[in-house]
């Protein structure tokens, strides 16, 4: 496993594979992130890991200062994954004196995540954006745990035409559903003992879209409901929307994304699910 600290030194590193799929994270690896290693790798023969809690998608008030790190801990992860090439630049490698550039994302930008955070997006695309210039993988992968990110990824690829693949892996959970994520190491006990009433709310949800409801207001009432049951401090959203443009739905005649963002405390946690119109 090659640890590269520097633009030049990835670049260097880079000559020496051909294909090669890449993983950006911001660290503190989990099950999820090292799930996405695995498809890299046995997708495109090697894999590259980022490792970067990254300023520009954090909010003013948001918790980049206290965003948990543990840089030994995780090269020992990556290191018993089989990663080929870890990327662990500090915030002057990327962000420069004199740097203002920024990728803008639009519409797609503004709501859920974006309605809540302002600017996150915009943070999420430039740096992703810089990544994919840097380490020119063959392909990209991203979790689905983080939905409109990766469908918004998807779109600046596109847009911008940028010479990548992107793939995007399922969603890893423990097994009472509660999706992993690095912020779960805030939770109290009390708070951790909750958590799983995000999964269980888009369950309801998911069973009752399959027991042919299509009435997306219902669906929202059946996330809310469930999500009252448990003592979770504040809901920013419950969303039934448009897979593709993520603009909330009436009548549900085509796939949608369900997804929903809890506090507990001072802790937000995000899920989704997918339904399929067939
Ligand atoms: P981070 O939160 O570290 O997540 C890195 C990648 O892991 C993302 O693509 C995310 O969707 C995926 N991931 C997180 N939890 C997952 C889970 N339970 N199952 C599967 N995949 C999961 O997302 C970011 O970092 C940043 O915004 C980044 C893209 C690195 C840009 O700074």
């Amino acid at each position: 496993m090659k640890i590269v600290r520097t633009i030049k030194a990835v670049r260097d590193a880079r000559r020496g594979f051909g294909d090669i799929g890449f993983v950006p994270t911001m660290g503190f690896l989990h099950g999820g992130h090292l799930s996405l290693v695995d498809l890299a790798r046995s997708d495109c023969g090697a894999s590259a890991v980022s490792i970067f809690v990254n300023p520009t998608q954090f909010g003013p008030h948001e918790d980049l200062s206290r965003y948990p790190r543990d840089l030994p801990r995780d090269l020992d992860l990556l290191q018993q994954v089989g990663t080929d090439l870890v990327f662990i630049p500090d915030d002057s490698e990327l962000y420069p004196p004199g740097f203002s550039s920024r990728v803008e994302v639009g519409a797609i930008g503004d709501v859920l995540e974006g309605a809540i955070r302002p600017g996150h997006f915009s943070g999420v695309a430039t740096i992703v954006t810089k990544l994919l210039n840097i380490v020119q993988p063959t392909r990209a992968y991203f979790g689905q745990k983080d939905a409109q990110q990766s469908i918004i990824i998807r779109k600046i690829v596109r847009d911008l035409d940028v010479p990548v693949e992107i793939n995007v892996g399922p969603t890893l959970r423990e097994t009472d559903g509660l999706a992993m994520s690095s912020r779960n190491v805030y939770l109290t006990q009390s708070q951790r003992a909750n958590a799983p009433i995000l999964y269980k709310a888009l369950s309801a949800a998911r069973d009752a879209f399959q027991s042919g409801v299509r009435d997306a207001a219902l669906l929202r009432t059946k996330m809310k409901t469930a999500l009252s049951k448990a003592e979770v401090t504040s809901v920013d959203y419950v969303s039934v929307a448009n897979l593709a443009t993520l603009q909330e739905m009436d009548h549900i005649d085509q796939s949608v994304l369900i997804s929903l963002a809890v506090r507990f405390g001072s802790t937000r946690l995000i899920d989704n699910m997918v339904l399929e119109v067939s």
